[in-house]
């Protein structure tokens, strides 16, 4: 079976990924992370004592600890998942941003091309470096415009967005000058178990059964193009093992909602689920000022991955939304981790003055 070293792993699409190329017998797996606020080995709890699965904390910018898990594991393939992932920090504190997402990647590929270099001639074909990256590259849509395609030009809006726009402009230079067979996939928003509750869909679930303010930022009018979590790492595996090298593939779900629209279905959900005798979800709604900077609409046009790969969602919004609101309900013991000291720190920063 082949090793895969996935950076990134404990937090919530790496985790999942780890989770499913466990269960499906996709990959012994290597997970580099350094566990920064957004992870929790807890994700994890089900591999921890499979002997395919190695953990090791660590920062991607270490170049000697990256050589070092490359030469001891002997990977087949990177899956670099990890990165600061959350635009409203990013608007609050670029620096880290620049610091994992840009220069992050940028020692990882400077190990893994010594590495490669290193292999055989056989290992070097089959070896891939896959960089998971986002459709906020490529900026902002008007209701007219038509979807982002692969080869529409990047025009990143918020400092994360810069960050992963560097990022694929690096693994794009590391394939061109030095062969590297890099892959990268721009994905659309995730939603899905484990989710870190800065987000939209868990923040507003959990802000729910807390009965407290659903805040919606600017008029609520901002699309998405929601993805599950699963699709998502089905469709990277898939990438990684039929993709072409040098190439990026847009993923999405073919699914645009209006933020409002989104909280709305939540609140729906929580009706008929968790009902409250005195009043309805969506009564907590609160529009609150708008993020700077706020990109108004993303939509990915897939059709490169369907059409090449094969690739098609598997879940439909409704009941994918269903079971994320039943998992966050019935994982009380994660939710309540999560909501330490750091995160009411957080919503203090990010809400009290808005
Ligand atoms: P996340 O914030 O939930 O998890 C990120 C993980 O990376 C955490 O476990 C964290 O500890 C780790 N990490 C951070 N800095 C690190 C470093 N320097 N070295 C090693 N590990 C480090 O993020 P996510 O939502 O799971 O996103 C994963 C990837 O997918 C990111 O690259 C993100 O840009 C991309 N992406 C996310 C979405 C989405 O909707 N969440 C959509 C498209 C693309
Ligand atoms: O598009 C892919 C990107 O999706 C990923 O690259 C990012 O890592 C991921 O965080 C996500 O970015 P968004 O900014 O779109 O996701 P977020 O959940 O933060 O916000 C979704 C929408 O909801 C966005 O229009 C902002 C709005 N929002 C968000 C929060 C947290 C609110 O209205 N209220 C909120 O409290």
């Amino acid at each position: 079976m082949q090793t895969i070293l996935v950076t990134g792993g404990a937090g919530f699409i790496g985790a999942n990924f780890i989770l499913l190329a466990r269960r499906l017998q996709w990959a012994n797996i290597v997970n580099l992370d350094k566990l920064t606020y957004a992870s929790n080995l807890e994700n994890l709890a089900e591999v921890q004592a499979d002997k395919n699965y190695n953990f090791i904390q660590g920062d991607i910018a270490n170049f000697e600890l990256v050589t070092y898990l490359l030469e001891q594991y002997h990977p087949d393939a990177i899956i670099n998942f990890a990165a600061e992932s959350h635009v409203d920090r990013s608007i609050f504190s670029p620096q880290e941003f620049i610091q994992t997402n840009v220069v992050g990647t940028f020692q990882l590929l400077e190990a893994s091309r010594f590495y490669w270099h290193k292999l055989s001639f056989e290992q070097q074909k089959k070896f891939r470096f896959l960089h998971i990256s986002t459709d906020e590259v490529y900026g902002s849509l008007t209701p007219q415009e038509q979807a982002f395609r692969e080869d529409m030009p990047y025009a990143p809006n918020s400092p994360y967005a810069a960050s992963k726009a560097a990022s694929d402009h690096f693994v794009r230079a590391y394939y061109h000058t030095y062969g590297l067979p890099t892959l990268t996939t721009n994905c659309s928003n995730n939603y899905g178990p484990m989710q870190f509750p800065e987000k939209l869909i868990p923040l507003i679930i959990l802000n729910a059964i807390d009965s407290k303010p659903l805040p919606i930022y600017g008029d609520g009018q901002n699309i998405r193009d929601w993805l599950y979590v699963i699709d998502h790492c089905q469709a990277i595996y898939l990438v990684l093992k039929q993709g072409k090298t040098g190439e990026t593939y847009n993923i999405g779900g073919m699914n645009e909602q209006s933020n409002v629209k989104v909280v709305e279905k939540i609140c729906a959900i929580l009706d008929e689920l968790v009902p409250q005798p005195n009043f309805h979800y969506s009564s907590l709604i609160t529009f609150v000022q708008d993020r700077p900077g706020h990109d108004r609409r993303y939509a990915i046009n897939c059709h490169k991955l369907s059409h090449e790969l094969g690739w098609q969602p598997q879940e439909n919004f409704d009941s994918g939304l269903i079971k994320t609101v039943k998992w966050y309900l019935n994982n009380i013991s994660w939710v309540n981790q999560v909501r330490s000291g750091s995160y009411q720190k957080w919503l203090k920063q990010n809400y009290e003055n808005r």
